[in-house]
């Protein structure tokens, strides 16, 4: 059954969700599901803006079929070449050869990279500033490069006043009727996910989101279409923030805290508890506390973009950091995070090395703070370290 929805008077959401696959980019947890989102503009020429992935491929196929009733495919638009939207191309050329494909310089070579198309297949590359007349709208394209590949493009539809976002403004979550994010609640159910999303899959690249925020900044943008996620018809300066800080890495919550922990026997994360504890007896309020082990990354370097103080708690593990802790702070390495604040509690039985490890990748990355002094354990904590604990926190709040 056919489950486009009308946007504007010749604009579509023909895009499906997802809600069975576990892993995005076979990578990170997915629980609330995922969108895919295309659009098709119905005007005196028919534009098509992005596939989707196969997993939703049918239902997209029949969206397109539905709205179009006949008619041809004038142009397809590709944003964005990553196969979650892309991966349905082959299928719509199949179908409507005679559309036309528009895309940057960069995506036409690598459509040619996933794909073998035919000679006659019409691939013709759009630069900055250049437009589409359709009839009643006029796109014009703009470079996104690195949000989220090289060869992104977003377009604006001079007329209706909409972006079409690319990956930018998107989040992890399946759509359930409501289109809108005015028509969900967005801080209490999406933020999380959206901030998760961005994080993970764009946040290495602040410098070039903050390019693309200041060429939007010069549109009157009434509408953010994105290729994930709710559609952006309200309140738009919300999200803009929010990608503002992020790409930025700017703490949503400077004040706030969160430890990190690793723990193999329950010694080091039972310290994590006490320190949590104090840390809450001085006042802090809204702690997170995740046991590395048991929490997948994406989820912990979101935390990490998210909270401006973070403590670290890991074992010596084979002469060096327990690797769950290693990896995720290599994975905030890799995302440029900075301007945080780190404390760290190591534990070693017998040579403590952990520490040192920590320290020296968080001396890697872009400038951060290391609140010292750091706590060591042995096997176990001791209650005359309390007062070292206690220090930790007092340093960590000054
Ligand atoms: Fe949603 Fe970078 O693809």
């Amino acid at each position: 059954m056919n489950t486009a929805r009308k946007i504007k008077s010749d604009l579509w959401y023909i895009g499906a969700s997802d809600r069975r696959l576990a892993l995005f980019e076979n990578m990170m947890p997915i629980p609330h599901g995922v969108s895919y989102n295309s659009y098709l503009l119905m005007d005196d020429k028919t534009v098509l803006m992005d596939t989707v992935d196969n997993a939703v491929a049918p239902q997209f196929l029949e969206n397109l079929t539905a709205v179009l009733a006949g008619r041809s495919l004038d142009y397809l638009v590709i944003h964005h070449v990553e196969p979650d939207h892309l991966a349905s191309l082959q299928e719509v050329m199949l179908r409507y050869p005679q559309a036309v494909i528009l895309c940057s310089m960069q995506a036409s070579r690598l459509i040619r990279q996933f794909f073998e198309m035919p000679e006659s297949c019409q691939i013709q590359a759009v630069k900055e500033g250049e437009t589409l007349e359709t009839g009643h709208h006029t796109l014009t394209f703009y470079a996104a490069p690195m949000v989220h590949w090289p060869e992104v493009l977003v377009s604006y539809d001079t007329v209706d006043k909409i972006l079409f976002s690319a990956d930018a403004f998107g989040t992890f979550g399946a759509l359930s009727g409501n289109l809108y994010a005015d028509e969900v609640n967005f801080d209490r159910e999406w933020l999380d996910d959206a901030r998760r999303y961005y994080t993970n899959i764009v946040g290495k690249y602040g410098v070039q989101v903050q390019n693309l925020l200041k060429k939007a900044a010069t549109l009157d943008i009434q509408m953010i279409c994105p290729l994930h996620g709710p559609i952006w018809r309200e309140d738009l300066g919300y999200f803009i923030q929010k990608y503002d800080l992020w790409s930025r890495y700017e703490p949503e919550d400077k004040e706030g805290i969160v430890l990190i922990y690793g723990s193999m026997y329950g010694h080091t994360e039972s310290a994590a508890h006490v320190l949590a504890g104090i840390l809450a007896d001085k006042g802090v309020r809204n702690i997170k506390m995740y046991d590395v082990s048991a929490t997948h990354v994406s989820y912990l370097l979101s935390e990490t973009f998210r909270c401006g103080r973070i403590v670290l708690l890991a074992p010596t593990y084979n002469n060096g950091l327990y690797p769950p802790m290693e990896n995720y702070l290599l994975d905030v390495q890799a995302h440029f995070v900075q301007d945080r604040t780190f404390a760290i509690v190591e534990n070693g039985s017998w040579s403590p090395i952990a520490a040192k490890a920590m320290q020296e990748i968080i001396q890697n990355m872009k400038p951060n703070n290391i609140e010292g002094p750091v706590v060591t354990l042995k096997s176990a904590m001791k209650q005359e370290q309390l007062q070292e604990l206690e220090r930790l926190a007092e340093n960590l709040l000054n």
